[in-house]
């Protein structure tokens, strides 16, 4: 049986962190609001624990948080984590790309270490794209050749992490930056460098999955 995220969540052995960058991602996530600049709303898919995002919204009360995931584990965790806290700008429910049925668009659509799991990326992009407002940006990261490479290297003392990453590892859903222009009709820009990121973080440096934003036309 492959990899399910709905049993890791509700397994309870998870942290409440991004899953890349770390600690770092709010800080980004808040300045990348600033680059896009007047955002209303923000969309998150595949938010898992959603760290960055409760982070940034509370220091952004005016600014509403819709958060979803595939899996309806961490969708209830971190709804009680906002009931408890008394989060009212960020609202979680269940949504899986490619097809995720929501009816609405946003200025950012973020979606971070996402496409990876998805068999169909290029209908991934499409459906973010569709959720992306005029005059907004689409951030993500997406899987190409290297990290394929990194994939096809996992070995069975990382068995979990090889069945996760297992589209990866058999080049079933990798993109390119001509790709993903090719799909959206825009060229790509460096998310990090948009952010101001530091050149040496680790996850800056690391070429298996960049990081990228589109901006939309008005
Ligand atoms: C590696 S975690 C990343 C979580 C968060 N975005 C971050 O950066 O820390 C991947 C998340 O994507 C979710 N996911 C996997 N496939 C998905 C799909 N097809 N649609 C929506 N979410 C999906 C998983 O449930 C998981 O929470």
């Amino acid at each position: 049986m492959g990899f399910s995220w709905e049993s890791y969540y509700d397994g309870g052995d998870w942290d409440r962190g991004a899953y890349v960058g770390g600690d770092d991602m709010a800080a980004h996530l808040d300045a990348f609001l600033e680059v896009v600049g007047d955002v209303d709303a923000v969309a998150s898919i595949g938010c898992g624990p959603a760290a960055a995002e409760f982070d940034v919204a509370a220091g952004r009360p005016d600014v509403s948080f819709a958060c979803y995931d595939a899996a309806p584990a961490v969708v209830d965790a971190n709804r009680e984590k906002a009931d408890r806290e008394g989060v009212e700008n960020v609202a979680f429910d269940v949504a899986t790309l490619p097809d995720t049925g929501i009816d609405r668009a946003f200025d950012v659509v973020y979606c971070m270490a996402v496409l990876y799991f998805v068999r169909d990326a290029e209908a991934a992009l499409r459906e973010l794209w569709r959720l992306t407002a005029p005059g907004g940006a689409l951030a993500f990261t997406y899987p190409n050749r290297n990290m394929q490479a990194w994939a096809q290297g996992l070995t069975d003392d990382d068995h979990d992490k090889r069945e996760a990453f297992s589209l990866v590892a058999d080049g079933e859903n990798l993109l390119t930056y001509d790709r993903i222009h090719d799909v959206l009709g825009h060229h790509p820009r460096n998310y990090w460098t948009a952010v101001d990121a530091d050149p040496d973080a680790d996850y800056v440096q690391r070429s298996g999955s960049p990081a990228v934003y589109v901006r939309k036309p008005a």
